[in-house]
């Protein structure tokens, strides 16, 4: 993101394509901030998350980075 904080989006879309080169697709919503975020700076990261973490995840399937940080939602309450 513009201040270097990093966006999550939730993304049920994806398949592995080859093992050498390796590839990997995923689809992001042209409208998504994701998607504007990554056909600027070419960089993405796919994790796969645990059960424990499902509230966050389905938060940051229903919140966009544009007028939210969504990174808090992974931080453990105190
Ligand atoms: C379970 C789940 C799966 C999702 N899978 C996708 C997906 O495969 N592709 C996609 O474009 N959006 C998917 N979404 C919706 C995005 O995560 C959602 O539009 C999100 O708000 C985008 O955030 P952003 O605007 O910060 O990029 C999914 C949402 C949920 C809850």
């Amino acid at each position: 993101m513009p201040d270097g904080s990093t966006n999550l989006a939730t993304v049920s879309w994806w398949i592995y394509l080859s093992y050498h080169p390796n590839m990997t697709a995923y689809a992001m919503a042209k409208t998504s901030y994701s998607g504007e975020l990554v056909r600027g700076n070419k960089k993405v990261v796919l994790t796969i998350p645990g059960t424990a973490i499902v509230e966050a995840v389905m938060g940051c399937g229903s919140t966009t980075g544009r007028d939210t940080g969504k990174g808090a939602q992974l931080r453990p309450a105190k």
